[in-house]
């Protein structure tokens, strides 16, 4: 195992491991990748030879390190078992799974065995939501486990067999795309018009070539196309912007990261439609004049890394991507997978942007937007896997076609992934528009209470809201669509998101690192039954102040699980407070929040010792 002084084969691994993308500190993340997956942590001797190779100080080295929840700067077991800790995980038998495991091994979560075999951990959505409870186990991962299926898993990795033999079978030798679909089901209940039905081969990237750039602008305008990641930004405002920007070089970035808790339509897309996302990202960067493109595939999918890379290699190998692409001359772009590691807020272009950068995942601030000054400086386009697909779609059907779907503010399908108390779990393509109510028809939940629409970042409906209709007229979503029955507690889910985003917050403002800690604590002491009436303004205020002050969307939008709570579910917070004058404020303790937001975010102490002075 590789340690502070380092022995002079793991140097020249080390030097190799920098040599690969040519020493570059911008390429960070991807050597520190490389560094946890060959030694399985990052040493101070590894962090010393790093800077040097790359130019940049070792504190920086150890910045980006210790930023990213799957590098680890203590050494881990040689197979890492990471658990899905999500909400909906935990209600399909987390515990006992759990349970299984660590008695199996001997080691709680958050350990490592004693022979260095094994690490125990736990982790937030991984995009499985429709086969929990799921784990990732080293790069690869396992669906619906019991405590059988965690006990036998147990066993063959105790015997020495890897994760591909024991997840995968003995003779492995599976084509990539099978590898993929043999370790995760697609779950598709419902094929649409545009993109999980039948899909021609590079139609769209086809008609664009006949096209002018402006001319593909200006379909993509016409057709109303809106961002599928959450905000719903019209794609072609966006591409003008920085077609507009004078640049001798463009670039186009996919957003894979995927990492609202519920969502995993992307995973779905990427498994079954890379070709169509690629052809997207191919004919925006005709459109705005792109030559370079970036995959940032989140960790968590790093197992369909191998299938997205068989792609790329063969579009390239058939001149749909390089130089003079499908034989235009002047026509040049190729694109790289930035692997991420495991980091929600990095879903956030301007933090995507800079972790692409090799530097920790700290959202930057607004101006300049990234389509003028982005990835390296240069314009940069930032969209979703989706919403590329959509638009190679949308150049081969035309802009009224496309149109005559969903309804007019929000034209076209979405793609929902709907998971929780449903009898069919799943991705669905439907034409926005339809109401809640009817979504809840199509996937099976008779008994759904509430409904999470948009992840913990949207909002939490009740059942008087169910004629509301899924769009950004009235009901906006990313895609993620959680169903909880009518024995679910309210309250317990509020406070499973809260510490979600406890957990994530990048650390950077004080209002969203401590305030959330703040409310996390706060809805501990409703369940705890503690809290009196004055308290819940006390949380209204506190939720406004942060909403009103974070940096980036993962503050304004944290407080979201406990706003729409507190609007759509008011019965189920009076039923939880106590008629007492005690203010819930006056049991706060900002040195034991500040603690555990130290402990939650694992920040190092300097952060918090700078802001209060500790
Ligand atoms: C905390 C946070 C996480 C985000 N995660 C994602 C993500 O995983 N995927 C995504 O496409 N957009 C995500 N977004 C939205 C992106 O910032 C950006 O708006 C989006 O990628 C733009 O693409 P679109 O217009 O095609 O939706 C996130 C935003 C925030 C604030
Ligand atoms: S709002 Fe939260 S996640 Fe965003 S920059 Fe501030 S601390 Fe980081």
């Amino acid at each position: 195992m590789l340690d502070a002084a380092l022995s002079p084969e793991d140097r020249e691994v080390l030097l190799d491991i920098c040599a690969s993308v040519d020493n570059a500190a911008t390429r960070m993340l991807d050597i520190l990748i490389a560094v946890q997956d060959r030694f399985h942590w990052i040493s101070p001797g590894a962090m010393e030879l790093i800077a040097e190779r790359t130019g940049i100080s070792r504190i920086e080295v150890e910045g980006v390190a210790s930023f990213y929840s799957f590098l680890s700067l203590a050494p881990k077991g040689r197979v890492t078992i990471r658990l899905c800790d999500d909400i909906i995980d935990r209600f399909a038998g987390l515990e006992a799974v759990t349970e299984a495991f660590e008695e199996a091994f001997g080691i709680a979560v958050g350990e490592t065995s004693d022979d260095g075999a094994v690490s125990l951990e736990y982790t937030p959505c991984i995009g499985l939501c429709d086969q929990a409870p799921a784990a990732m186990i080293n790069d690869l991962v396992a669906t619906k486990l019991t405590p059988d299926r965690a006990r036998q898993i147990a066993e063959a990795i105790k015997a020495g067999q890897s994760p591909e033999d024991i997840l995968l079978g003995p003779a492995n030798g599976l084509a990539p795309y099978d590898r993929a679909t043999g370790l995760v089901d697609n779950n598709i209940r419902h094929a649409g018009a545009l993109l999980l039905g039948p899909v021609p081969d590079d139609a769209g990237l086809t008609a664009a070539l006949d096209m002018s750039p402006d001319q593909i602008l200006r379909v993509v305008e016409a057709s109303g196309l809106r961002g599928c990641g959450g905000a719903g930004f019209p794609a072609g405002t966006k591409w003008r912007a920085a077609a507009q920007t004078e640049a001798d070089h463009r670039v186009v970035i996919c957003n894979a990261d995927e990492g609202e808790p519920g969502t995993f339509k992307d995973r779905v897309l990427l498994t079954e439609r890379a070709d169509l996302m690629i052809e997207g990202m191919t004919l925006c960067a005709r459109a705005i004049g792109a030559n370079e493109g970036l995959i940032y595939l989140r960790g968590e999918y790093a197992y369909l890394r191998p299938h997205l890379e068989a792609v790329l290699a063969e579009r390239r190998r058939s001149g749909r991507l390089g130089s003079a692409i499908m034989g235009v001359d002047g026509f040049d772009f190729d694109i790289r997978i930035q692997l991420g590691a495991g980091s929600y807020v990095c879903g956030a272009d301007r933090a995507l942007i800079s972790s692409c950068e090799g530097l920790p995942g700290e959202p930057r601030t607004l101006p300049p937007y990234p389509t003028t000054r982005g990835y390296l400086g240069f314009p940069t386009i930032v969209n979703n896997v989706e919403t590329f697909s959509h638009a190679a779609r949308i150049l081969d059907i035309g802009a009224d076609r496309f149109r005559d779907l969903g309804t007019e503010k929000s034209p076209g399908t979405k793609l929902f992934s709907v998971a929780g108390d449903c009898l069919n779990p799943g991705v669905y393509e439907l034409p926005y528009g339809l109401t809640v109510q009817e979504l809840l028809d199509t996937v099976g939940a008779d008994d759904a209470q509430a409904v999470l629409m948009g992840g913990p970042s949207g909002e939490m409906i009740a059942r008087d809201a169910f004629h509301r209709r899924l769009g950004f007229e009235d009901l906006p979503t990313g895609g993620a669509v959680i169903v909880f029955n009518g024995e679910r507690n309210i309250l317990e889910i509020v406070e499973y998101y809260m510490s979600f985003f406890v957990h994530e917050s990048c650390g950077h403002c004080t209002p969203c690192r401590v305030g959330n800690v703040f409310l996390l604590k706060a809805i501990g002491k409703l369940r705890a039954g503690l809290a009196n009436a004055a308290d819940l303004d006390d949380l209204r205020d506190l939720s406004q102040t942060i909403i009103e002050t974070s940096r980036c969307g993962l503050g304004t939008t944290s407080p979201n699980p406990i706003l729409s709570t507190l609007d759509n579910f008011p019965l189920v917070y009076a039923a939880s407070i106590k008629p007492s004058k005690d203010r819930l404020q006056a049991s706060f303790d900002i040195q034991s929040a500040i603690d555990r937001a130290r402990k939650l975010a694992q920040r190092r102490s300097y952060i918090f010792d700078q802001d209060f002075g500790a």
